[in-house]
């Protein structure tokens, strides 16, 4: 399904500092520009009243506070939604210690660099697939034709569902995202839809299991017995939507920058060889400036961030991404620095529930960004068609119109 722009109904936000709204049309294309005002006027911790009263931490050591903090801070919400909002589990994400362990550590072999790097190949073999159907046009979009195939492939690979759904997973992602924080109907209807898939699905890998991730899911013990279906359905819900349009924005934005800075795309053009180093400081460059993961928090006691009292109840989110640019923390944080080397950001998270998807998500963007820059050494943003940015919980490019100077 083709994105349709920000799903704001709110009325627009003039004051970031006092009535934020990560829904808004302004965050997906301006939220960088926004964090860099508040961080120059020296805000800590923003406020809004539109979900109740939700907290924006901008500094790296607030978001570090409050990613660490989990006697204060519970994952039972992770995104910041209408109060009244039902949450479901979607483990380890969700869940808190004690129990958070023992999800992740079901998770966590599957994701193992072990596990991860024999992908290269078969996944550089299918960008090169992507980058042959543009074939001879002049013109193309990075995000459509091109950025949005590769994590679905690689999670459908990984996980073992069909390709196929593709245009389901990517409305799913976008309703969840876009929608659901402020349209309880909306929440309940993609819940439904998405238990009578995960549930065929467990069932079938119950009956028939295949050397994938979703039959060890299907499987899922707790305790020595089989997890609640919840809890497996959970599983596959979150491998879904953590896996895909978080590399999927990451890529985007790092095509999009390039499209943008033709002196980067050169620099990386002339590099020789794809394990030249200055493509890792590059890479880890694009995930903190962009980095697209917003994650949210319930307040579950009284406490205090940067001076900012926040009482049990509320929500706040972890702004990995304004973090990221927190004048504090890195030199020249505004700058893009594509020869960056001390590179210490944010952009998977810090404390227990750091990206288990780290590797993949590395590799992905790794091999997406260097088969289109080998493929097209020269494009530009389109002049006559703007890129559209998803606005909320991941931050991206969703339509990113090029014209294409020059080929390999
Ligand atoms: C550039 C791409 C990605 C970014 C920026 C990203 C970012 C993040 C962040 C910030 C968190 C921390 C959540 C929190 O503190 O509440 C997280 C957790 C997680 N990510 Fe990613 N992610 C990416 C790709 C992936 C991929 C490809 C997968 C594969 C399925 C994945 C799976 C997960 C899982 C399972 C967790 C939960 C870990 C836990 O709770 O212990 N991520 N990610």
């Amino acid at each position: 399904m083709a994105y349709e722009g920000g799903a704001s109904t709110g009325t627009p936000v003039t004051d970031w500092a006092n009535d934020w709204d990560w829904l808004d049309d302004q965050w997906g294309e301006n939220a960088i520009e926004i964090w860099t005002g508040l961080h120059r006027d020296g805000v800590s911790v923003a406020m809004t009243e539109r979900y109740g009263r939700a907290f924006m931490p901008l500094t790296m050591e607030a978001v570090r506070q409050v990613a660490n903090d989990t006697d204060s801070f519970s994952s039972i919400y992770v995104s910041v939604a209408r109060p009244d909002a039902v949450r479901r589990p979607a483990p380890p994400i969700t869940s808190d210690p004690p129990e958070h362990k023992d999800h992740r550590r079901l998770l966590l072999p599957a994701f193992s660099p072990n596990q991860i790097a024999p992908m290269e190949k078969e996944m550089r073999d299918f960008c090169r697939g992507l980058i042959a159907e543009i074939g001879d046009a002049t013109e193309a979009d990075a995000a459509e034709q091109y950025a949005q195939h590769i994590p679905v492939h690689a999670i459908c690979q990984m996980v073992g569902i069909p390709e196929s759904d593709a245009d389901l997973f990517r409305d799913w992602i976008y309703r969840t995202f876009q929608v659901a924080p402020r349209d309880n109907a909306e929440r309940e209807r993609l819940f439904i839809e998405m238990t009578a898939y995960w549930e065929a699905l467990i069932a079938d890998r119950i009956a028939n299991p295949r050397d994938d991730l979703a039959t060890v899911v299907a499987n899922a013990e707790i305790d020595g017995r089989l997890a609640p279906i919840e809890i497996r359905r959970g599983y596959l819900s979150l491998l879904l939507v953590a896996g895909i349009d978080t590399t999927w924005s990451a890529i985007g934005s790092g095509l999009w920058h390039l499209a943008s800075h033709p002196e980067h795309l050169a620099y990386l053009a002339a590099l020789e060889s794809d394990d030249d180093p200055r493509w890792e400081f590059a890479l880890e460059e694009v995930l903190r400036f962009y980095s697209p993961v917003t994650m949210g928090r319930k307040v579950i006691n009284d406490t205090e961030v940067s001076g900012c009292p926040m009482r049990a109840g509320e929500q706040t989110l972890v702004t990995f991404p304004a973090a990221n640019h927190d004048p504090a923390a890195f030199e020249s944080a505004h700058e893009f620095q594509i020869d960056r080397e001390q590179n210490r950001h944010v952009a998977f998270g810090v404390g227990i529930h750091r990206c288990l998807g780290s590797n993949l998500a590395r590799l992905e963007l790794k091999i997406a960004i260097q088969e289109w820059v080998r493929a097209f050494p020269d494009y530009r943003l389109n002049p006559d068609r703007p890129t559209t940015w998803a606005n909320g919980q991941v931050r991206g490019p969703r339509q990113l119109p090029v014209v294409i100077h020059r080929r390999a």
